[in-house]
């Protein structure tokens, strides 16, 4: 064989899919972004392996990803945590995550940022093509969900956490629900400023009152879509590695939706509701009763027990079968698609029939997957079908 085929020959891993309805990251840089000063990554659409001792900053270049999609990542940290500091360099430094994304054989190239304000402040910046963008823009053009260590506890922690980890798994089906949500707060927070003032103007209540029964029964539809989507697509499999969840929302107004309700009821309903207790959200201090205020609820199928009731181990498989569900269910959903799935430490926890399972998910899944580890072995089962990098002190390097 000459020199030049040999050149031309097909490399010997695994062709990398790219499909017309793959998702995958194909560059990725960060600069001053938490330990990285300045990372540079060229992918393909295979999975991406971390690997590296603990503080390495695995953990923190799956934060930058999610800095691309709307919200605050995955720390939900704020613009001035991640950026880097260091023994020569305290004062804030700008940071930047900036990512060429393949979505369905388009490329776009998508930046997250900070930068300093002329009065020295410091001001968020989202870019699409080099122009800037809101957070739908971004949230069209990445979609993904993740799953942390830090979120073991979501069954037996807070409702608003619940509710958070399931608006967001909302927002990657139906961007404006974002948009919702927040004009939503934003009503909520005018009307009960009002009421502490003691300013008892009807109208001017009235107004702000439509405005939350507007925005929060567009909340409680999106929401009780996405339960549905995800129950189905968690139905549509046979057990599994990983247990099936029975979902629930809890919240007036969800389950107006659920019983079949009209949008225009729900929202006179609770336009009627807040009417009625403003003087108990005056003395309470806040509204007691909207979306704002739903729960999320899992039940662990086959043992048929309440999620916060099952072990740690059970709790964990559970959302990480509601995490693969959900990149099932987008893709199936006309107006999402692929999605990408980042799973901090998940394989260390998992024995190694669970971990394969997880891995040929991962595999089958449209969208690119990003997973941790401090061990290269626990990606072992991948051979060939995964790309492997080492992260050392911000330093990456392919292995
Ligand atoms: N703003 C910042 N500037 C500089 N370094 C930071 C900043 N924020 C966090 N770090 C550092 O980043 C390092 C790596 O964090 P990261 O969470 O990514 O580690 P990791 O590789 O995921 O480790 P583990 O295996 O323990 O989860 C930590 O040592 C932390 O102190
Ligand atoms: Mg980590």
């Amino acid at each position: 064989m000459s020199k030049r085929d040999v050149l031309h020959q097909a490399p010997a891993r695994a062709p990398p899919v790219h499909n017309m309805h793959s998702h995958f990251v194909s560059h990725l840089t960060l600069s001053n972004f938490r330990n990285h000063a300045a990372l540079d990554l060229t992918l393909d659409a295979r999975p991406v392996c971390l690997f590296g001792p603990n503080g390495a900053g695995k953990t923190n270049i799956l934060e930058a990803l999610t800095m691309l999609a709307p919200g605050r990542g995955l720390r939900g940290a704020s613009l001035t945590d991640v950026a880097r500091t260091d023994d020569v360099e305290t004062r804030l430094q700008p940071w930047a995550v900036s990512a060429r994304v393949s979505l369905d054989g388009e490329e776009t190239v998508l930046g997250a940022g900070a930068e300093r304000t002329p009065e020295g402040g410091v001001k968020r910046v989202a870019r699409r093509e080099g122009q800037p963008a809101t957070a739908s823009m971004l949230g069209e053009a990445a979609r993904m969900t993740w799953l942390t260590p830090a979120m073991d506890r979501l069954w037996s922690g807070s409702a608003g956490d619940r509710r958070r980890f399931f608006d967001r798994l909302t927002v990657a089906r139906a961007t404006e629900h974002g948009q919702a949500a927040a004009a939503y707060e934003r009503a909520m927070r005018e009307r009960q400023r009002l009421l502490g003032d003691r300013v008892f103007d009807d109208a001017w209540l009235g107004a702000l009152e439509r405005e939350m029964s507007a925005h929060g029964a567009a909340i409680a539809a999106a929401r009780v879509e996405t339960l549905q989507r995800l129950q189905d697509a968690i139905d549509a499999r046979p057990d599994g590695a990983f247990p099936k969840a029975v979902l629930a929302l809890e919240g007036a107004l969800e389950s107006r939706f659920e019983c079949g309700a009209k949008s225009a009821d729900v929202e006179e309903e609770f336009a009627a509701l807040l009417r009625d207790m403003r003087g108990r959200d005056a003395g309470a201090g806040r509204a007691l009763d909207g979306p704002h205020r739903s729960d999320l609820k899992a039940r662990h199928a086959a043992k048929n027990m309440d999620a916060d009731q099952c072990s740690t181990g059970e709790q964990k498989a559970l959302l990480l079968g509601l995490t693969l569900a959900q990149a099932r269910a987008l893709a199936a959903d006309p107006g999402a698609g692929a999605s990408l799935i980042l799973i901090d430490e998940a394989a260390a926890h998992l024995d190694a029939v669970r971990r394969a399972a997880l891995f040929e998910e991962l595999l089958a899944n449209p969208g690119q997957a990003w997973l941790t580890g401090t061990d290269e072995n626990l990606f072992e089962a991948f051979g060939q079908r995964a790309q492997m990098f080492e992260v050392r002190d911000g330093i990456v390097r392919a292995a």
